[in-house]
C-alpha cells in the first residue's frame, strides 16, 4: 500500500465524477437518475433485487463460519506456510509454493486453473550485519530493503549523522554529510505517510554524498525487530546501502546525536540484485453460467511475500480467503450468472509486478472482460466491511450489497479503497474495486518482520473473512446489472 496511490485514486474520483457517467451497457443495462451526483437514486427493482440475495448470503456465511468449512481456511493457509515458508519474488520457494497451489486447486475442482507468466524482480538478501562500534559495542539487527545494493566485503565504517525528518536533512550542507552512514529516525504518523523513508531515504541521502542510509522500520510498535520492505533508487544517483533497523535503536542513535555524542557504526550487507526472473500469477475460475470470459469478478490476494518471517498475514491471509471463497461455493453448488475468478499475484512486494504483467496481458479487451476486483491486502483480522472504489452509482449499488453481511458485522462501507495494491493497476483507471477492511490496528506491528507468522491469524477470523469474500463476490458476479464504470484510458 503506497500513499501516493491514495491520491491517485482521489484523482481518478475527481476527474470520474466530471466526467458522464457510462453505464457498462454489455450487459442488461439499466437507467439512473444522475441528477444529484452524490446521492443514490437507484431503481426500485434493483434495490429489491439486491435484498432478494439477503438468505443466499446468510447461507453462504453460516456455511462457511459454523458449517463445514469451519477452520479450513486457517488449516490450508497454515499447510501453505509451514511447507513452504517465505515466499519472495524470484525464489524457488515462491515457485514451489506457486504449483502448490496449483494442484490444490484442481483438488478443490476449481475450474480453468492455471498461471500466467510475470517477469519480477530477483533481489537477494545475503549476510546482512550492522554494529555500533563507538562510543560503545551494541549490535543493531537490521534489514537491508528489497533493491538495496550491499557494501562492499568486509564493510564499511562511517561516522553517524542522524535526522528525523527529510526536511531537517536539507537544512544539512553536503559537506557534513559526505561519507557518512545516514540515520532517518521518522516518527510514526501512519504508513503511507511515513513510508517514505524506506522507499527514498537512500536516494535523499546519498545526493548529499552519504555511504549508507539505516532508517527506523515502519511501524508503530516495536520489541526490538526490525521490518523490512521495498526502497527505489531516483534515476542517476549513486546506489548506496539501505536497510531498516529497529525502532529503538534508531530513537536511540537519534537522542545521542542530539547531545553531539560522537558515534560510528560498522555495516556490512551482501545483498544483491539478480536479473530479473519469470515468475507466475496463479489463477482459477468458478465460471459463471451466463457469461464466462466477459464482466469477470476478481478476487485476488498476494502469494509472494518478504523474506523474513512467512507470510502468513501478508498476504497469504488474502491469497487464501480468494482462493478458498471460489473453493466454498463450488462445494455448496453455487454457481453465480458471471464468472469468479481468483488471482493469487506475484511479485507484489517488490512493486505490484504480477498485476502489471496481467494489466498489459489483458489489456485490449479490458473493459468487457473485468467487471468487478476485489483484494485482500491489508490483513484478514476480524472484518468490518468493505471499501470500495469507483464511481457514484457502483458505490450506490455496492452500499446496498455490503449491507446484506449484517449476520457477520461487517457492514461498513467506505470510499475510496485504502488497500487494493494490485488492482491500483485498474481501480486507478475507473474501474471498481474493493478492499477487505479489517480491525487491523496491529497489521503494521508484525508486517514485513520475523513477526508475520501464523501466530497472527485467528482461524475464525478467517473464516469470517473467508465468507464476506465468498458472498460479496457472489452477489456481484449474479446481479442482473454489472457494476457501472467511467474508464480513463
Ligand atoms: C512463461 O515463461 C516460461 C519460462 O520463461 C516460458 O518457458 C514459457 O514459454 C512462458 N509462457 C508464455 C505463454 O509466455
Ligand atoms: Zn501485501
Amino acid at each position: 500500500m503506497e500513499a501516493y496511490r491514495k491520491l491517485l485514486l482521489l484523482l481518478v474520483l475527481l476527474l470520474g465524477r466530471a466526467s458522464t457517467s457510462v453505464l457498462d451497457n454489455r450487459i442488461d443495462q439499466f437507467e439512473l437518475d444522475n441528477s444529484s451526483e452524490n446521492s443514490c437514486n437507484l431503481p426500485d427493482t434493483l434495490l429489491q433485487e439486491i435484498k432478494t440475495y439477503q438468505p443466499i448470503v446468510n447461507k453462504i456465511i453460516s456455511g462457511i463460519v459454523d458449517g463445514q468449512f469451519a477452520g479450513k481456511t486457517w488449516e490450508s493457509l497454515s499447510q501453505l506456510v509451514d511447507t513452504f515458508g517465505a515466499r519472495l519474488a524470484g525464489s524457488e520457494q515462491l515457485e514451489k509454493a506457486i504449483d502448490y497451489v496449483l494442484d490444490r486447486m484442481k483438488e478443490d475442482q476449481l475450474e480453468n486453473v492455471h498461471t500466467e507468466n510475470a517477469t519480477v524482480p530477483h533481489w537477494v538478501r545475503g549476510y546482512e550485519s550492522a554494529q555500533l562500534v563507538t562510543p560503545f559495542k551494541k549490535n543493531l539487527p537490521l534489514l537491508g530493503l528489497g533493491t538495496s545494493v550491499g557494501t562492499p566485503r568486509g564493510g564499511i565504517i562511517a561516522d553517524v549523522l542522524a535526522v528525523e525528518s527529510f526536511k531537517e536533512f536539507e537544512s544539512i550542507t553536503p559537506d557534513q554529510v559526505k561519507g557518512k552512514i545516514v540515520v532517518f529516525v521518522p516518527q510514526w504518523e501512519s504508513y503511507g505517510k511515513t513510508v517514505v523513508y524506506r522507499s527514498k531515504g537512500a536516494s535523499v541521502a546519498s545526493k548529499k554524498g552519504a555511504v549508507a542510509t539505516l532508517i527506523r522500520s515502519v511501524t508503530p510498535f516495536s520489541i526490538g525487530s526490525p521490518h523490512t520492505g521495498g526502497q527505489n533508487y531516483e534515476e542517476g544517483v549513486k546506489k548506496i546501502p539501505s536497510a531498516c533497523i529497529t525502532v529503538e535503536d534508531a530513537e536511540m542513535i537519534l537522542r545521542k546525536y542530539r547531545r553531539g555524542d560522537q558515534m560510528t557504526i560498522h555495516l556490512e550487507m551482501e545483498d544483491r540484485n539478480l536479473e530479473p526472473f519469470v515468475s507466475r500469477n496463479t489463477i482459477a475460475e468458478l465460471v459463471g453460467t451466463k457469461y464466462t470470459n466477459s464482466s469477470v469478478v476478481i478476487v485476488s490476494g498476494h502469494l509472494d511475500s518478504w523474506d523474513v518471517g512467512v507470510g502468513a498475514m501478508d498476504d497469504g491471509g488474502g491469497a487464501l480467503i480468494s482462493w478458498k471463497a471460489l473453493t466454498f461455493l463450488k462445494a455448496m453448488g453455487l454457481r453465480p450468472k458471471r464468472t469468479i475468478r481468483a488471482i493469487l499475484w506475484t511479485g507484489e512486494e517488490e512493486g505490484l509486478w504480477g498485476g502489471r504483467a496481467y494489466k498489459d496481458a489483458h489489456k485490449t479487451n479490458e473493459k468487457e472482460e473485468f467487471n468487478f476486483f476485489f483484494e485482500s491486502d491489508i490483513g484478514t483480522f476480524e472484518p468490518r466491511g468493505l471499501d470500495f472504489s469507483g464511481n457514484n452509482d457502483a458505490g450506490c449499488i455496492f452500499r446496498e450489497i455490503v449491507k446484506l453481511m449484517s449476520s457477520l458485522n461487517a457492514t461498513d462501507f467506505e470510499t475510496p479503497t485504502d488497500g487494493g495494491p494490485d488492482i491500483s493497476h485498474w481501480t486507478s483507471r475507473g474501474f471498481p474495486g474493493a478492499s477487505l477492511m479489517n480491525k487491523n490496528e496491529k497489521y503494521f506491528w508484525f508486517h514485513h518482520s520475523a513477526g508475520d507468522s501464523m501466530a497472527v491469524e485467528d482461524p475464525k477470523n478467517l473464516d469470517k473473512c473467508a465468507a464476506l469474500w465468498a458472498a460479496a463476490a457472489y452477489v456481484v458476479a449474479d446481479l442482473s446489472v454489472s457494476i457501472p464504470k467511467d474508464v480513463i484510458d
